[in-house]
């Protein structure tokens, strides 16, 4: 093993469950799990909540030396703080999800969470999820995950997530913005969503979370083995 520690980067479109399956991995092999897509959001929320414009690069760039994010693992949960407010819970509507991939458009907001996602892995055994998690912020991990799954599957996934949630949903509207943001994630400018060469593809369609999260378990002690 590097002086690196082990870090498992995974990665894929919206409603994959990336962070359900990263929770697991992270609970059974005792790792520290990061939700970088989290710290997208509270960016957004911030703009959203001061009444700021997602696509505005001057005032993004004015919020972010405001912003402090923090992750912590408060009795065994995740839990997301901006400026020192949990804001686990309001950084899951529809609106945030939203502006979060507008937001993530901006290189000085990326920059910065990017830095604060390496610092985060820079502590040991992590999980990371995220969009460019494999090709960029940790290009080094010993394993990368490529999650997948058909158009359907994922917008069912999200509206069961947002159910239990108590929050609105509707089929088409959830569908329609699942294309929209997988779009902006995939074609942006600075590091897009993308499967790198050494990504290990697994189609979560069939699959439950913890099956997924067993598969993951398995891949990883046979790269523990050949460190
Ligand atoms: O994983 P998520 O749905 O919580 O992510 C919200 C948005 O944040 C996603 O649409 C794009 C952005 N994001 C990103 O650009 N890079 C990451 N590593 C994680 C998320």
């Amino acid at each position: 093993m590097t002086n690196k520690g082990f870090a498992i980067a995974i990665d894929g479109p919206v409603g994959v469950g990336k962070s359900t399956t990263a929770r697991l991995v992270a609970q059974k092999l005792s790792f520290t799990y990061i939700d970088t897509g989290a710290m997208y959001r509270s960016v957004a929320l911030y703009q959203a909540e001061n009444g700021l414009d997602m696509h505005d690069s001057a005032s993004l760039e004015k919020s972010l030396k405001k912003i402090n994010i923090k992750i912590c693992n408060v009795e065994g949960f995740q839990k997301i703080f901006l400026n020192e407010r949990d804001v686990t819970e309001l950084i899951r509507t529809q609106e945030i999800s939203e502006g979060s991939s507008v937001v993530a458009h901006n290189l000085a907001v990326r920059e910065k969470l990017v830095a604060q996602q390496r610092e985060m892995a820079s502590a040991g055994r992590v999980v990371m999820d995220g969009r460019d998690i494999g090709s960029h912020v940790l290009p080094w991990a010993q394993l990368k995950i490529y999650l997948d799954a058909n158009l359907n599957t994922r917008v069912k996934r999200r509206m069961s997530e947002l159910e239990s949630k108590g929050l609105p949903v509707d089929f088409e509207k959830i569908r329609e913005e699942t294309i929209i943001r997988d779009e902006r994630d995939k074609n942006r400018e600075h590091h897009p969503l993308i499967r790198t060469e050494d990504a290990i593809l697994l189609d979560t369609g069939s699959m439950t979370p913890e099956e997924t999260a067993d598969a993951i378990i398995k891949l990883v002690s046979e790269v523990e083995n050949v460190l």
